[in-house]
Protein backbone atom coordinates (compact mmCIF):
# COMPACT_ATOMS: atom_id res chain seq x y z
CA UNK A 1 0.00 0.00 0.00
CA UNK A 2 1.38 3.31 -0.54
CA UNK A 3 3.07 6.02 1.74
CA UNK A 4 0.43 8.51 1.59
CA UNK A 5 -2.17 5.84 3.41
CA UNK A 6 0.33 5.37 6.45
CA UNK A 7 0.67 8.95 6.30
CA UNK A 8 -3.24 9.56 6.43
CA UNK A 9 -3.36 6.98 9.64
CA UNK A 10 -0.32 8.51 11.77
CA UNK A 11 -2.38 12.09 10.69
CA UNK A 12 -5.41 10.25 12.25
CA UNK A 13 -3.92 8.64 15.69
CA UNK A 14 -2.15 11.82 16.39
CA UNK A 15 -5.28 13.58 16.43
CA UNK A 16 -7.14 11.40 18.12
CA UNK A 17 -4.80 10.58 20.13
CA UNK A 18 -1.20 11.68 19.98
CA UNK A 19 2.48 11.76 18.62
CA UNK A 20 3.50 9.15 21.56
CA UNK A 21 0.24 6.92 20.97
CA UNK A 22 1.55 6.43 17.09
CA UNK A 23 5.20 6.20 18.42
CA UNK A 24 3.67 3.22 20.92
CA UNK A 25 2.08 1.69 17.94
CA UNK A 26 5.05 1.39 15.63
CA UNK A 27 6.98 -0.25 18.82
CA UNK A 28 4.31 -3.09 19.68
CA UNK A 29 4.28 -3.74 15.74
CA UNK A 30 8.02 -4.17 15.32
CA UNK A 31 7.94 -1.36 12.61
CA UNK A 32 10.14 1.97 12.09
CA UNK A 33 6.90 4.30 10.54
CA UNK A 34 9.40 6.01 7.99
CA UNK A 35 6.82 6.00 5.09
CA UNK A 36 7.25 8.40 2.37
CA UNK A 37 4.12 9.36 0.43
CA UNK A 38 5.47 7.76 -2.77
CA UNK A 39 6.79 4.66 -1.62
CA UNK A 40 4.89 1.20 -1.12
CA UNK A 41 4.69 -0.77 2.34
CA UNK A 42 3.68 -4.30 2.62
CA UNK A 43 -0.10 -4.39 3.87
CA UNK A 44 0.66 -6.46 6.71
CA UNK A 45 2.01 -3.62 8.43
CA UNK A 46 -1.25 -2.15 8.36
CA UNK A 47 -2.60 -5.11 9.72
CA UNK A 48 0.04 -5.27 12.42
CA UNK A 49 -0.55 -1.50 13.16
CA UNK A 50 -4.18 -2.56 13.70
CA UNK A 51 -3.07 -5.33 15.85
CA UNK A 52 -1.36 -3.43 18.03
CA UNK A 53 -4.06 -0.34 18.44
CA UNK A 54 -6.56 -3.22 19.35
CA UNK A 55 -4.25 -4.79 21.87
CA UNK A 56 -4.11 -1.16 23.19
CA UNK A 57 -7.63 -0.32 23.37
CA UNK A 58 -9.48 -3.62 23.71
CA UNK A 59 -11.59 -2.31 20.60
CA UNK A 60 -11.99 -4.72 17.46
CA UNK A 61 -10.41 -4.36 14.41
CA UNK A 62 -13.23 -3.17 12.10
CA UNK A 63 -14.34 -0.62 14.63
CA UNK A 64 -10.99 0.62 14.98
CA UNK A 65 -10.41 0.95 11.35
CA UNK A 66 -13.63 2.61 10.78
CA UNK A 67 -12.90 5.42 13.09
CA UNK A 68 -9.30 5.74 12.16
CA UNK A 69 -11.01 6.19 7.96
CA UNK A 70 -13.23 8.61 9.48
CA UNK A 71 -10.46 10.58 10.78
CA UNK A 72 -8.25 9.77 8.03
CA UNK A 73 -10.25 11.35 5.66
CA UNK A 74 -9.19 15.11 5.86
CA UNK A 75 -5.48 14.19 4.64
CA UNK A 76 -6.02 13.01 1.67
CA UNK A 77 -8.98 15.18 1.19
CA UNK A 78 -6.89 18.09 1.50
CA UNK A 79 -4.01 16.98 -0.64
CA UNK A 80 -5.43 17.34 -3.79
CA UNK A 81 -7.85 20.30 -3.41
CA UNK A 82 -7.55 20.48 -7.62
CA UNK A 83 -9.32 17.34 -7.84
CA UNK A 84 -12.54 18.16 -5.62
CA UNK A 85 -15.21 20.11 -7.09
CA UNK A 86 -18.17 18.09 -5.55
CA UNK A 87 -20.08 19.75 -2.71
CA UNK A 88 -22.12 16.24 -1.77
CA UNK A 89 -20.98 13.34 -0.46
CA UNK A 90 -23.05 11.16 -3.06
CA UNK A 91 -21.13 13.43 -6.00
CA UNK A 92 -18.19 13.62 -4.18
CA UNK A 93 -17.87 9.43 -4.28
CA UNK A 94 -18.16 9.22 -7.90
CA UNK A 95 -15.63 11.81 -8.09
CA UNK A 96 -13.16 9.82 -6.51
CA UNK A 97 -13.91 6.77 -8.31
CA UNK A 98 -14.04 8.45 -12.10
CA UNK A 99 -11.13 11.46 -11.16
CA UNK A 100 -9.76 10.50 -8.17
CA UNK A 101 -8.27 7.08 -8.13
CA UNK A 102 -7.67 7.22 -11.46
CA UNK A 103 -5.62 9.75 -11.25
CA UNK A 104 -3.32 8.58 -7.91
CA UNK A 105 -2.95 5.49 -10.64
CA UNK A 106 -1.51 7.99 -13.20
CA UNK A 107 0.66 9.14 -10.65
CA UNK A 108 1.97 6.03 -9.76
CA UNK A 109 1.59 3.37 -11.63
CA UNK A 110 2.69 1.31 -8.75
CA UNK A 111 -0.09 1.79 -6.94
CA UNK A 112 -3.43 -0.21 -6.85
CA UNK A 113 -6.64 1.88 -5.61
CA UNK A 114 -10.29 0.06 -5.12
CA UNK A 115 -12.77 0.41 -7.56
CA UNK A 116 -16.22 1.44 -7.01
CA UNK A 117 -19.47 0.48 -8.44
CA UNK A 118 -22.49 2.80 -8.30
CA UNK A 119 -26.59 2.50 -8.35
CA UNK A 120 -29.22 4.94 -7.87
CA UNK A 121 -31.67 3.35 -4.91
CA UNK A 122 -35.33 4.31 -5.32
CA UNK A 123 -35.31 5.51 -2.17
CA UNK A 124 -32.54 8.15 -2.70
CA UNK A 125 -29.60 6.02 -1.23
CA UNK A 126 -26.65 5.72 -3.31
CA UNK A 127 -25.34 1.97 -3.20
CA UNK A 128 -21.89 1.69 -3.60
CA UNK A 129 -20.31 -1.52 -4.21
CA UNK A 130 -16.23 -1.62 -2.77
CA UNK A 131 -14.29 -3.99 -5.00
CA UNK A 132 -10.19 -4.84 -3.91
CA UNK A 133 -8.46 -7.68 -3.03
CA UNK A 134 -7.19 -5.81 0.46
CA UNK A 135 -10.65 -6.51 1.49
CA UNK A 136 -10.72 -2.75 2.88
CA UNK A 137 -14.53 -1.97 3.06
CA UNK A 138 -14.45 -0.85 6.49
CA UNK A 139 -11.16 1.75 6.05
CA UNK A 140 -13.54 2.70 2.81
CA UNK A 141 -16.49 3.28 5.10
CA UNK A 142 -14.56 5.02 7.45
CA UNK A 143 -13.64 7.38 4.75
CA UNK A 144 -17.29 7.51 3.54
CA UNK A 145 -17.95 8.97 6.43
CA UNK A 146 -15.40 11.23 6.82
CA UNK A 147 -16.19 12.39 3.28
CA UNK A 148 -19.85 13.23 4.38
CA UNK A 149 -18.16 15.20 7.54
CA UNK A 150 -16.46 16.90 5.33
CA UNK A 151 -19.48 18.19 3.15
CA UNK A 152 -21.36 19.19 5.94
CA UNK A 153 -24.01 15.89 5.33
CA UNK A 154 -25.11 13.47 8.07
CA UNK A 155 -25.69 9.94 6.22
CA UNK A 156 -26.44 6.68 6.91
CA UNK A 157 -24.05 4.34 5.53
CA UNK A 158 -25.23 0.75 5.51
CA UNK A 159 -23.47 -2.28 4.70
CA UNK A 160 -25.86 -4.48 2.93
CA UNK A 161 -23.45 -7.27 2.05
CA UNK A 162 -20.08 -8.60 1.79
CA UNK A 163 -18.48 -6.75 5.03
CA UNK A 164 -14.95 -8.03 4.89
CA UNK A 165 -15.00 -9.63 1.99
CA UNK A 166 -13.67 -8.39 -1.59
CA UNK A 167 -16.86 -7.04 -2.17
CA UNK A 168 -18.86 -4.83 -0.05
CA UNK A 169 -21.90 -3.31 -0.98
CA UNK A 170 -23.17 0.13 0.84
CA UNK A 171 -26.35 1.75 0.75
CA UNK A 172 -25.19 5.55 1.69
CA UNK A 173 -28.41 7.78 2.31
CA UNK A 174 -28.10 11.66 3.35
CA UNK A 175 -30.31 12.35 6.04
CA UNK A 176 -29.62 15.98 6.76
CA UNK A 177 -27.35 19.00 5.02
CA UNK A 178 -26.34 21.73 7.32
CA UNK A 179 -26.04 24.95 6.33
CA UNK A 180 -22.74 25.43 6.39
CA UNK A 181 -20.02 22.64 5.21
CA UNK A 182 -17.36 21.91 7.86
CA UNK A 183 -14.41 23.33 8.03
CA UNK A 184 -11.28 21.93 5.30
CA UNK A 185 -8.65 22.27 7.77
CA UNK A 186 -10.00 21.04 11.18
CA UNK A 187 -11.56 17.87 11.67
CA UNK A 188 -10.74 16.84 14.87
CA UNK A 189 -13.77 15.82 16.52
C1 LIG B 1 -14.50 8.75 0.55
C2 LIG B 1 -13.52 8.79 -0.30
C3 LIG B 1 -12.53 7.65 -0.47
C4 LIG B 1 -12.71 6.31 -0.28
C5 LIG B 1 -13.97 5.61 0.15
C6 LIG B 1 -11.43 5.69 -0.57
C7 LIG B 1 -11.16 4.34 -0.41
C8 LIG B 1 -9.90 3.80 -0.44
C9 LIG B 1 -9.52 2.54 0.16
C10 LIG B 1 -10.46 1.64 0.96
C11 LIG B 1 -8.20 2.35 -0.09
C12 LIG B 1 -7.32 1.18 0.39
C13 LIG B 1 -6.88 0.27 -0.69
C14 LIG B 1 -7.92 -0.77 -1.08
O1 LIG B 1 -8.98 -0.90 -0.46
O2 LIG B 1 -7.63 -1.48 -2.07
C15 LIG B 1 -7.75 3.49 -0.86
C16 LIG B 1 -6.48 3.63 -1.36
C17 LIG B 1 -5.99 4.82 -1.82
N1 LIG B 1 -6.70 5.99 -1.97
FE1 LIG B 1 -8.65 6.28 -1.66
N2 LIG B 1 -10.53 6.63 -0.97
C18 LIG B 1 -11.16 7.84 -0.90
C19 LIG B 1 -10.61 9.07 -1.18
C20 LIG B 1 -9.34 9.28 -1.57
C21 LIG B 1 -8.75 10.59 -1.78
C22 LIG B 1 -9.45 11.94 -1.57
C23 LIG B 1 -7.48 10.37 -2.16
C24 LIG B 1 -6.47 11.44 -2.46
C25 LIG B 1 -6.04 11.72 -3.59
C26 LIG B 1 -7.26 8.92 -2.21
C27 LIG B 1 -6.08 8.29 -2.56
C28 LIG B 1 -5.80 6.95 -2.36
C29 LIG B 1 -4.46 6.36 -2.50
C30 LIG B 1 -3.17 7.06 -2.89
C31 LIG B 1 -4.60 5.00 -2.17
C32 LIG B 1 -3.48 3.95 -2.13
C33 LIG B 1 -3.51 2.98 -3.28
C34 LIG B 1 -2.35 2.01 -3.16
O3 LIG B 1 -1.68 1.94 -2.15
O4 LIG B 1 -2.05 1.29 -4.13
N3 LIG B 1 -8.42 8.29 -1.86
N4 LIG B 1 -8.79 4.36 -1.06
Amino acid sequence: MKGVIYNAVEDAVTKLYSADTWDDLLDEAGLSGEYTSLGNYDDGQLTALVGAACKATGHQPDELVKVVGEHAFPYLFERHPELVSATGTHAFLRAVNDIIHPEVLKLYPDSNPPEFEFEDRPDGALRLTYRSARRLGTLAEGLIRGAAKQFGEEVDVEVVSGAGDEETVFDIRVLSTSALPSSTTQQTA
